[in-house]
């Protein structure tokens, strides 16, 4: 089964670049007529030069953003122009998890309540025990809880963000370049975690990253995204093996050396 789908799925917003005063305001087409689908319990892996527009992608999978055209369906529902009301219950099944930790946890709140906050906001019983028991299963450990961001390295404030969506018990989770900015081994311990939270809990995973050599450790499926259109997917293997686009044969070229030792991500 799918649990997502999107056919001809395009994106325009606003263009924040254009003047403020043209009227009608100017729009930009960020996304281009996307069709692909994602198994129930697959990692996917989105890879794509940089503006190829695979974060705007991500949030319009989990919907924050509507689809100016083409079709978006989430468990066989069609979510395409649901209202913000009827999004609501299914905001939980549906989380990103964002590149930069340090913007996207309060510096302000313990670790303990920036995982319980989404937690509280969906009703969820009693979210500081659900946080720690989180914390913990990230190995970070319940002791985390009365922490602050700063207190952190860049690795645990990622494990913060993975918590804090996991918690949640979401059926799809946009990871977006969640490992970018660490070094390789912090880098493969953050995706053996995801990979053993994906089989514990059945997730369904967008893994979004630069590096293919990533990808390949982590995802079944790829997707190779270049100025707002699918140039290129199907298994990682087939791909990584035969490019068939130039892009892709410059992502793979990319690869930094030494690769991640595949030992740690079967650990
Ligand atoms: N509201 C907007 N107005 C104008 N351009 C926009 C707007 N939102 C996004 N863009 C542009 O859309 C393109 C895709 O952006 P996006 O952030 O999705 O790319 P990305 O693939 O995630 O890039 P990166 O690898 O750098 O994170 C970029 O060129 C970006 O500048
Ligand atoms: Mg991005």
């Amino acid at each position: 089964m799918n649990l997502i789908e999107a056919r001809d799925l395009t994106l325009s917003l606003p263009d924040l670049n254009a003047k403020k005063l043209l009227r009608p305001a100017p729009r930009v087409t960020i996304l281009r007529g996307l069709s692909f689908a994602i198994p129930q319990g697959a990692c996917v892996g989105i890879v794509g030069e940089s503006g190829s527009g695979k974060s705007t992608l991500g949030r319009t999978l989990v919907r924050l953003y509507e689809p100016t055209a083409g079709t978006l369906t989430f468990a066989g529902t069609d979510i395409t122009h649901l209202s913000a009301e009827a999004i609501r219950p299914l905001r939980r099944d549906l989380q990103v998890i964002f590149q930069d930790p340090s913007s996207s946890l309060n510096p302000r709140r313990t670790v303990g309540s920036i995982v319980a906050a989404p937690l509280k906001l969906h009703g969820v019983p009693d979210p500081a025990a659900r946080a720690r028991q989180a914390l913990d299963e990230v190995g970070l450990g319940a002791a985390f809880a009365g922490r602050y961001p700063h207190e952190l390295s860049g690795g645990q404030r990622q494990r913060v963000g993975i918590a804090r969506a996991v918690a949640l018990e979401p059926r799809f989770i946009f990871a977006d370049e969640i490992v970018s900015g660490l070094d390789t081994s912090t880098q493969a311990q953050v995706i053996a975690l995801l990979k053993t939270l994906q089989r514990e809990h059945a997730l369904t995973i967008a893994f979004v990253s630069h590096d293919l050599s990533v990808v390949r450790h982590l995802c079944d499926e790829l997707i190779v995204m270049s100025a707002g259109e699918i140039i290129e997917s199907g298994r990682t293997a087939e791909i990584f093996d035969r490019p068939q686009h130039r892009e892709t044969q410059a992502l793979k070229d990319a690869i930094p050396l030494p690769e991640i030792d595949p030992d740690w991500l079967n650990a």
